[in-house]
């Protein structure tokens, strides 16, 4: 059953629903057979996105994930490596893909905001292949998701760059929320992307269009990018019809997110403010928000699946959408369906969840 619109629904920035606006432009959409390279608003997507993210060419693709295993795919022989963080989204939420479509393993390095260190990057890949697997490609996640939406900023992004050049490893950015982070940091995506060879961005995520992704790289990359994509199924036909859509998110740009990120940093605020729930404020930098709950908070009703369900549970009793990320983390993501009177409720709302009533 799908939550009644009134929800106040917090549970990702893919959620939100297209707008109006969105709407004239689907319908309007000029369209042709895209396989065949015939659709003149896909066509127009893909230049703007190329344009935005500093790169020769883009290839509109129907998920992120879709996205990230293309690029691997291209970037790594299988039977090599990718090295990324340990809670990066191709290890933990792309179903295996790279193993399972490319034969490629995951290389993890942990770190404490999600962003790898170039020392542990260059203990990764400095090794001898006679005796262990290939390193195949270095992929960064900006800003990261499961590490509470933080920024890679400029200066370890270059020294990140500077040891895959060293060791002549390609780059691939998971830029899903390339927007966000640009904003939090305030520069423009371009800088991001510089040194990568290959980035892909979301649409579907804080810029509020209904589907679909831009891989982004040089031109060669794309025109072997656009013969996977047809080999994972994700050859698409009048597909200016969702182009349209993305194109719109596009072109009004990132102009909201800095009230999205506001408004996650007002949840954190309230949040560190609630005795039984943990969360470090300064480190809210964009529009996620995780917080930790204490099993005194949740107290003797715990859920079998432990303290984060049961304050799930609690929230969407008062009409509020979350994930339990792990049995005692929770994560918020604010987004542009949700304005300021929403999270005035939350706030009031998050006092009352514990086990005392508040
Ligand atoms: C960082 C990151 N990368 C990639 C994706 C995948 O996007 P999609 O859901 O469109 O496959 C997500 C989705 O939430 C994400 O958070």
């Amino acid at each position: 059953m799908s939550p009644p619109t009134a929800w106040i629904d917090l549970r990702s920035d893919t959620v939100t629903r297209p707008d109006a606006e969105m709407r004239r432009a689907m319908a309007a959409a000029e369209v042709g057979d895209d396989v065949y390279g015939e659709d003149p608003t896909a066509r127009t997507l893909e230049e703007e996105s190329a344009a935005a993210m500093g790169c020769a060419g883009a290839l509109f693709v129907p998920s992120g994930t879709m996205g990230n295993q293309i690029a691997l795919h291209l970037h790594a022989r299988p039977g090599s490596e990718v090295i990324c963080d340990v809670r990066s989204h191709i290890v933990l939420h792309e179903m295996s893909a790279m193993a399972a479509l490319s034969g490629l393993m995951p290389r993890t390095t942990v770190s404490a905001d999600g962003i790898l260190e170039p020392l542990d990057v260059e203990r990764a890949v400095a090794v001898d292949v006679s005796l262990r697997s290939r390193p195949g490609v270095l992929a960064l996640e900006n800003s990261h998701n499961m590490a509470g939406g933080r920024c890679c900023d400029r200066r370890r992004w270059e020294a990140l760059v500077a040891v895959a050049r060293r060791h002549r490893l390609p780059v691939h950015l998971d830029g899903a929320r390339i927007f966000n982070a640009a904003v939090a940091l305030g520069v423009s995506p371009r800088v991001l992307t510089q040194g990568c060879d290959s980035v892909m961005f979301c649409l579907s995520k804080g810029l509020g269009a209904p589907v679909g992704s831009l891989l982004c790289g040089s031109a060669e990359f794309i025109s072997e990018a656009r013969r996977v994509r047809k080999m994972f199924g994700g050859g698409m036909r009048q597909v200016g019809v969702l182009a349209a859509a993305g194109l719109v998110a596009l072109r009004r740009g990132p102009a909201h997110l800095a009230t999205d990120h506001a408004h996650a940093a007002r949840l954190a605020l309230a949040i560190a403010g609630v005795e039984g729930l943990e969360i470090e404020p300064r480190e809210v930098l964009t529009n996620i928000v995780f917080f930790r709950v204490t099993p005194e908070f949740a107290g003797a009703t715990v859920s079998p699946e432990g303290p984060a369900a049961e304050v799930v549970a609690r929230l969407r009793a008062g009409g509020v959408l979350a994930t339990a990320m792990t049995a005692d983390s929770v994560r918020l993501v604010t987004h542009r369906d949700v304005d300021g009177a929403a999270i005035d409720r939350v706030v009031e709302l998050l006092p009352r969840l514990g086990a005392a009533g508040g």
